[in-house]
């Protein structure tokens, strides 16, 4: 693993944003693996000025999605549906058609895990952008999710709901479940970029990358990866 060490959050955005430039004009055809969070949003900001420049086109760019909430109508302001639309899609020039993220508005979740899968296992993705949870998680995959797991529904951590609570009107409105990638879906990315910005991640960031890999840390299986490149900013990369 690489890890890249810059000073803030605004930095991690930048040296983000040029690797994801550089690979769109290696290859504007590429496929993206894309993820939710307050983490990516520099980059996202990044990419969408790198667009209005005309140094991009996502004219033929495909993007699949980390995980969905469940319990959430695509059109709910706080599902990741409407995240991606508000803060990328909406501002470039995106196919909407070459646009995936995992369906949960059906009663049969597990057909739709499935069926996400299924076009997970169809498209590899070139490129694959995470942030990390405060136990470690990556997409949804929550402490104690086995490496050889793929595309599943998962039932969310109480710290991970507390975590996210920030963005809803009580705990109550957190969604108790996601559809989610597996780890074994975001190790078949050919490259992969985790982000990790403010205290709160030091400790994941830690045990991700001085600590063997375990289930216990769902990052920690990066390790098991050829291609991965992480950055942190001085506080979540302080314990390293
Ligand atoms: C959610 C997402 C993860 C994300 C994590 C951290 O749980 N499913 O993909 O990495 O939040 O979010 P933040 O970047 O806001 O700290």
């Amino acid at each position: 693993m690489k890890v890249i060490k810059v000073k803030d959050y605004n930095e991690l955005s930048k040296v983000a944003c040029e690797i994801f430039v550089k690979e769109i004009k290696k290859n504007p055809s590429l496929t993206l693996g894309l993820a939710t969070g307050s983490t990516p949003i520099g980059l996202y900001q990044n990419l969408i000025k790198e667009y209005e420049k005309g140094n991009i086109s996502f004219k033929d760019v495909k993007t699949f999605n980390l995980d969905e909430y469940c319990e959430l109508e695509r059109s709910h302001p706080q599902s990741y549906y409407t995240f991606m639309h508000e803060n990328l899609f909406s501002k470039i020039d995106i196919n909407l058609d070459n646009v995936h993220l995992p369906r949960t508005d059906g009663t049969d979740l597990e057909k739709l895990a499935k069926e996400y899968n299924e076009l997970l296992l169809q498209n590899q993705i070139d490129l694959q952008v995470l942030g990390i949870g405060s136990n470690g998680h990556i997409g949804f995959n929550e402490p104690g999710t086995s490496f050889d797991q793929e595309t599943f529904v998962v039932e969310l951590t109480q710290k991970t709901r507390e975590d996210n609570k920030r963005f809803f009107n009580s705990i109550d409105e957190v969604p108790t479940h996601a559809i989610t990638m597996g780890i074994k879906n975001i190790l078949a990315a050919k490259k992969i970029v985790l982000l990790a910005s403010g205290k709160a991640k030091a400790e994941a960031i830690y045990k991700t990358v001085k600590e063997q890999p375990t289930p216990d840390v769902p990052a920690s299986a990066l390790q098991l990866h050829p291609d991965v490149t992480i950055i942190v900013d001085e506080e979540a990369g302080a314990l390293l």
